[in-house]
């Protein structure tokens, strides 16, 4: 039987000050002043719209992503949470997230959005090499990435993350272990180390840059990942690596199939409807524009048939790399664990899946090889 998970809440801010040429996310380069108030206002709205999903719970989390939130003033974003919470209570030390980029720091101070309610921050600052930031169209230097974490560190977060990328136009193995020294170097409870791909619909995918080749990549992936163990870095999911007690509870519940709302341009969500035993996702109006004249925001909102919930379970699942729980499984998809019997039993002879009385977990070669695993539940 389906029982309600946590319930997480995202937030999407769809602007930027100019657009990558590498990123596929729904964000807009700004013109002008931002309707700060106005989108302030139509997210609350938004929210109020998806009450019927909450189902008495606390919110266990809120992401506020983007585009760059750190665009918006904290005096918004404080008016934001409160909002927030006045519709949905909160649970006792609930973790809220804002993403902010190291060249909006002029717009508010850190120790202002920590007044305002978020508890951790997470800073997009790819690299720490002038020539990098430069070739991924950053507006900010590797200087400014540096007082940003500092000053996240001084203005006492519960934690922060740093996000770095790797794979990098030209970028050599010493190059980008020198990034995981320096960003290490800043002492983040949580690093989020991306190997850069290229996305269908940006500038990158039309005017390819010069990428490290394969053999390269594989060696910047298997010492970056030895190197931040090292450094005390538990990797916990695919690009996720966090200090014991520092992983990032919003995408946890994401990863192990929890559900979330998600208000905001373009914002997807997932809601399991108990008095139905039905689980649902929906996204909202994705342009600005639109959203912004909407009153009612919806865009989508579609079943998950039966059928497909044991695949969606695990391509989240499978994410992370802690033991799966077959209570945890029947819990989320309301099918009995036995269903992925013959599945796993394939993984298993292959090498891939270790099976014991009430846990699956992937071995190191399943780690490595996740689609081949996901391969064996596709027919
Ligand atoms: C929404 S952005 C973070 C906040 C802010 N927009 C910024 O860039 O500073 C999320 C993160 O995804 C990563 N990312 C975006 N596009 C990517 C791509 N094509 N390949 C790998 N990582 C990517 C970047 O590390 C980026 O910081
Ligand atoms: S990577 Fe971040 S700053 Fe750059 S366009 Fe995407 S969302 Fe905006």
């Amino acid at each position: 039987m389906l029982t309600l998970p946590p319930l997480s809440l995202y937030i999407h801010i769809p602007w930027c000050v100019q657009k990558c040429p590498y990123c596929d996310f729904n964000s807009h380069g700004q013109h002008g002043e931002l309707p700060q108030q106005q989108y302030v206002d139509a997210l609350l709205a938004d929210l109020t719209n998806d009450l019927q999903y909450v189902q008495q719970r606390k919110l266990h989390s809120i992401f506020i992503g983007g585009g760059t939130p750190s665009l918006f003033s904290a005096e918004q974003i404080k008016r934001l949470l409160d909002g927030v919470q006045q519709q949905i209570p909160f649970q006792d030390k609930i973790e809220i997230t804002m993403e902010a980029n190291p060249g909006t720091l002029e717009h508010d101070d850190f120790v202002d959005y920590r007044a305002a309610g978020v508890t951790r921050l997470s800073i997009g600052v790819q690299s720490f090499s002038s020539d990098k930031l430069n070739l991924l169209g950053r507006i900010h230097d590797k200087d400014e990435a540096k007082v940003a974490a500092e000053k996240a560190s001084q203005a006492n977060y519960k934690s922060f993350n740093l996000d770095l990328m790797h794979g990098l136009p030209n970028q050599s193995f010493t190059e980008a272990m020198r990034d995981i020294e320096t960003a290490a170097a800043l002492n983040p409870p949580h690093l989020s180390w991306y190997q850069l791909t290229i996305e269908p619909n940006t500038l990158f995918h039309s005017k390819p840059p010069q990428l490290p080749d394969d053999e390269a990549l594989w060696q910047i992936y298997e010492q970056g990942q030895q190197r931040l163990a090292e450094l005390g870095y538990e990797q916990y999911e695919i690009s996720a690596y966090a200090k014991p007690g520092y992983q990032c509870q919003h995408n946890l519940n994401y990863w192990q199939f929890g559900d979330y709302l998600g208000i905001g341009c373009g914002a997807h969500g997932k809601i399991t409807q108990l008095a139905e035993q039905k689980i649902y996702r929906t996204v909202k109006i994705k342009h600005p524009k639109g959203y912004l004249a909407a009153s009612d925001y919806l865009f989508d909102k579609t079943e998950v048939a039966e059928e497909d919930r044991a695949l969606e379970y695990l391509m989240n699942r499978l994410r992370l790399m802690s033991p799966i729980p077959k209570a945890e499984f029947e819990m989320r998809t309301g099918l009995a664990h036995t269903s992925l019997d013959i599945g796993m039993q394939k993984a298993a002879e292959k090498g891939l899946m270790q099976i014991s009385h009430d846990h699956w977990q992937l071995t190191p070669k399943g780690n490595m090889f996740v689609n081949e695993v996901l391969g064996q539940f596709c027919d």
